[in-house]
């Protein structure tokens, strides 16, 4: 059977896991496919995703720093890419780029599924409001959480994230709030780290007050990027989580819209755990 061939492109990729999940996905699901990394010089990109489609590549995930490019360049853009104004995942079909994004409903469903936590009628505090905060606020409401407050350094940043998210905050019923980092008050059952402020070296920028004991301390990092936030977590008492279930997760929405069929993302993430303490 000739193999389909997909590919993740970003710059740096060297330490992207997405071969590896995606082939792993393949095996366990029997599907023939080849998944490669691509490192994409950052004035290529559009380029690259066209020698792709010439080669006869069926689809990408998108990384850092192309999200936003690759959204620009769809030929149609789904609606939670469209709310998220980035996008991970890449289809394509029938001479159309489809652009889509998964990277809320990897969190999503590593909270709910994995950790058997589910969000509605919780009270959620999201850290930042840059590129990866917008990917997943959407679906976040999409859980219906009662409250989710948005906090940021920078205020008008939460405010304007917000202000896009607010009908659908308003149909699911959850109360939305843009705040200052400094001005949070209040106990959170679930704080997601979307900021950025572990990997410049510096401190987790939000007074311990937040958490309540048993909260889900959650930061969409792995590996030394996440250590900080997870140790202060656990040194106050509450339950820490890094992003590689998320990474896992939003792969298997990936590999579920191009090859019709659902990896099993628990036993994956497992394995990939394995992998890397033995690294
Ligand atoms: P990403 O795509 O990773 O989200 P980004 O769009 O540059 O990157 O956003 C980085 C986020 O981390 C922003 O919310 C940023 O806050 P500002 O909007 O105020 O810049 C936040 N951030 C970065 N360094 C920080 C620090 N030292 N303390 C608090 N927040 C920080």
């Amino acid at each position: 059977m000739p193999l389909d061939h997909y590919c993740v492109m970003g710059h740096p990729i060297s330490h992207s896991r997405s071969p590896w999940i995606h082939t792993r996905f393949a095996e366990l699901t029997g599907q023939a496919l080849v998944y490669q990394a691509r490192d994409i010089a950052l004035d290529h990109f559009a380029h690259s995703v066209q020698s792709f489609v010439d080669e006869g590549g069926r689809g990408c995930n998108i990384t850092v720093p192309f999200k936003f490019q690759a959204a620009a360049l769809a030929s149609h853009t789904s609606e939670r890419a469209l709310l998220a104004g980035a996008c991970n995942v890449l289809t394509f079909q029938d001479g159309q780029v489809l652009a889509d994004n998964t990277d809320g409903l990897g969190l999503v469903n590593d909270i709910e599924r994995n950790l058997q936590l589910p969000l509605k009628a919780r009270r959620v505090l999201l850290l930042g409001a840059g590129g990866a905060a917008a990917g997943v606020l959407g679906p976040l409401i999409q859980a219906q959480p009662s409250h989710i407050t948005v906090a940021n350094r920078t205020v008008s940043k939460a405010s304007s994230l917000v202000a896009r998210h607010q009908v659908l905050a308003t149909l699911q019923n959850t109360e939305l709030l843009a705040l200052d980092l400094h001005a949070l008050e209040g106990d959170f059952n679930v704080i997601i780290n979307a900021t950025a402020s572990s990997l410049q070296g510096a401190d987790v920028p939000v007074a311990a007050s937040v958490l309540k004991p048993g909260a889900l301390a959650y930061d969409m990092m792995y590996g030394a990027g996440a250590q900080a936030f997870l140790d202060w977590a656990r040194q106050h008492g509450a339950e820490p989580r890094d992003g590689l279930g998320m990474l896992v997760e939003q792969a298997a929405e990936a590999f579920l819209i191009w090859r019709g069929v659902r990896p099993p993302a628990a036993q994956v993430l497992t394995e990939l755990r394995q992998v890397l303490d033995q690294a």
